[in-house]
């Protein structure tokens, strides 16, 4: 089998570097639910860093098709906020409970690190906001969160999308209208490896410009009694580089994973895991970070298949994408190429036929899907079910790297635990 091309974010996230914007998404309040169709869903943006520019820059483009528009801007960085009102003329906001009860906000974008992501969600779907949180959905400790996530957003009838936007490639709805040419599926695998010094993974970034008691209020970033994080002193390292540390981040357990398991999940429809191992270690990268720069996780669902996800820092050798069947695999092999369904010689063999599906690497098509089903009230694409099931994944994988134990989950309880 071919190395595939690139499975991973590196493309994307070179496009999206070029298109540092302002812009943030709309949001639908029980008004906007009520509203006309042609109604812009007005955004407010919460955690106005790296990615939040990348949204903030789509956004603005989709403003101009009268389907959205910033509202509101929020960040405990003062620089930041300040650059991204001016981006996009949204009333900026140094706490986001302003933001969440404003009556000018429909929709809030939560890109705030992961710490942030469970408190900042329920408490906007209790206020009637519907919600785009990037991934992972909740922070890999916070499982009981997660499934708050869920409820919160049924009783209050709210639309989320987590924002693991290659959810909306269409690939996977291709992929899902031929499933049953794979016959019984035994096993699928994916991976995104990179290499090379990746900056907001390394404890040593610094921007003199955030100064805490001036430009910076970290009490708010830790947000301790809310997000559960111990209180500490400020370190720059931990404000530019929270992936690395586990109070705030699951490394690549946890920023990586949720964009190459979530499409396994929902193409295949799988529930919950019964048995979780996951292994790595930190073999390169020496430089007061906490998290791996290799990360192997197995995931065994009932009656199969085993799913395989691969993460790196250190290596940019990727797996072929692949879901195998008895019958026969497919090969996923990035933006550029079909999907091919390779025979099994065990089942007659055959020559490889290849599918015109589409991987997009973009952030556009997850957004029109949101606001398409804020205004129709449908699930979207990366729904909150679909991210409370890989967070019980993610957060099995990350306690059994920890505890060097295979874990399972119950579902009665909600917990994971060793087996
Ligand atoms: N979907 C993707 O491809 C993708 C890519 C990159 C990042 N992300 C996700 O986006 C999130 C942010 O990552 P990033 O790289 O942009 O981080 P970042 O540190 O650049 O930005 C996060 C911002 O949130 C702000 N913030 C923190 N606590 C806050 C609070 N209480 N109120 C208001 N603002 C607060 C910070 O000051 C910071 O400016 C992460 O969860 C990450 O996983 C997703």
């Amino acid at each position: 089998m071919s190395q595939p091309k690139e499975p991973n974010r590196r493309d994307f996230l070179k496009r999206t570097a070029a298109v540092a914007g302002a812009g943030l998404a709309t949001v639908k309040s029980p008004r906007l639910a009520r509203a006309s169709a042609s109604e812009r869903v007005r955004i407010g943006a919460i955690g106005t860093g790296g990615m939040c520019n990348h949204h903030l820059g789509q956004l603005m483009k989709l403003k101009e098709e009268g389907l959205c528009e910033v509202t509101a801007v929020c960040d405990v960085f003062s620089n930041r906020l300040e650059a991204a009102a001016a981006k996009t003329g949204g009333k900026p906001y140094k706490n986001w409970k302003d933001v969440i009860n404003s009556k000018d906000v429909d929709a809030v974008l939560i890109a705030t690190p992961d710490h942030w992501h469970a408190p900042m969600t329920i408490a906007a779907a209790k206020a009637g906001k519907d919600i785009y949180c990037e991934k992972p959905m909740t922070h890999w400790d916070q499982l009981d969160l997660a499934k708050q996530v869920v409820e919160a957003v049924a009783e209050n009838k709210r639309v989320m999308q987590v924002g693991t936007q290659f959810m909306s490639d269409d690939v996977w709805d291709l992929a899902k209208a031929n499933l049953a040419k794979l016959g019984k599926i035994i096993h699928v695998q994916s991976s995104d490896c990179r290499n090379g010094p990746i900056g907001c993974y390394s404890p040593k970034s610094n921007d003199p410009a955030a100064v805490p008691g001036k430009t910076l209020d970290w009490d708010m970033w830790l947000g301790c009694d809310e997000t559960r994080v111990p209180k500490r002193p400020y370190e720059p390292g931990r404000f530019f580089a929270f992936r690395s540390f586990w109070d705030y981040s699951g490394g690549v357990g946890t920023d990586f994973f949720p964009h190459i398991l979530t499409p396994w999940v929902s193409t295949l429809d799988l529930k919950f895991p019964k048995r979780i191992v996951q292994a790595g270690g930190q073999y390169y990268w020496d430089d007061g970070r906490e998290v791996a720069d290799i990360v192997n996780m197995c995931l065994d669902y009932e009656g199969g298949p085993t799913v395989m996800v691969l993460g790196a820092l250190a290596t940019d050798q990727n797996l072929p994408w692949l879901i195998r069947g008895q019958k026969a695999a497919f090969e996923f092999n990035g933006p550029s190429s079909p999907l091919k369904i390779v025979p099994e010689k065990a089942a007659g063999g055959g020559e490889t036929t290849e599918l015109k599906g589409k991987q997009h690497w973009d952030t556009i098509p997850h957004w029109r899907d949101f606001l398409s089903c804020v205004k129709t009230r449908k699930k979207t694409r990366s729904h909150e079910e679909l991210g409370y099931r890989v967070m019980v994944a993610l957060s099995a994988g990350i306690k059994s790297y920890r505890s060097g134990k295979a874990m399972t989950f119950d579902a009665g309880s909600g917990k994971v635990c060793e087996i």
